[in-house]
């Protein structure tokens, strides 16, 4: 038997699906470290940013990331590749939410890719004061 949503689930499940935040990058050399792969730290840069993106387009209100959870680097990222960081609300809280990032790699001639990266991030909403306040009102 189907449980029937309430209103505030209906509402969350809708501010889950658009917020969903992917960006697509060529990884040229000028990104990469002296293995010829994309430097770990501006991979984490852009995880951070795309969940700041992925909390604020969610909530619509001033975010600040207060966590970080463990992020696996499977597979590294090489020079002429494209990578696609895909951001999603996995939890929502009273005033904190958490997103999960993926990170897939694709080659540039070839169909396919494999996920490299994962991560989950956690966000704070905050007011004027920078104090927490609800994520939704
Ligand atoms: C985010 C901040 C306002 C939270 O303040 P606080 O006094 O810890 O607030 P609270 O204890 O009321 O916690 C607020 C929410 O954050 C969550 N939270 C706080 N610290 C957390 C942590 N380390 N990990 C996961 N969640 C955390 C709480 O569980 C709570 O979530 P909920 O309301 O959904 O239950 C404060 O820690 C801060 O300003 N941090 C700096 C943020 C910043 O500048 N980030 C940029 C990186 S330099």
């Amino acid at each position: 038997m189907e449980v029937e949503k309430t209103p505030r689930e209906e509402l969350i499940e809708q501010r889950i699906n658009n917020s969903e935040t992917r960006i697509f990058k060529a990884v040229f050399p000028g990104d990469t470290n002296h293995h010829n792969t994309m430097f770990g730290g501006s991979v984490m840069y852009l995880m951070d940013e795309i969940a700041f993106m992925t909390a604020t387009r969610f909530c619509r209100k001033p975010i600040v990331t207060v966590s970080s959870d463990k992020i696996d680097f499977k597979h590294s990222i090489p020079a002429g590749t494209i990578v696609e960081f895909v951001g999603k609300v996995v939890r929502v809280g009273r005033t904190s939410l958490d997103v999960q990032i993926d990170v897939y790699i694709e080659s540039m001639y070839r169909d396919g890719r494999d996920k490299a990266i994962s991560g989950t991030f956690t966000l704070v909403a905050i007011n004027e004061n920078k104090r927490p306040v609800p994520v939704i009102d």
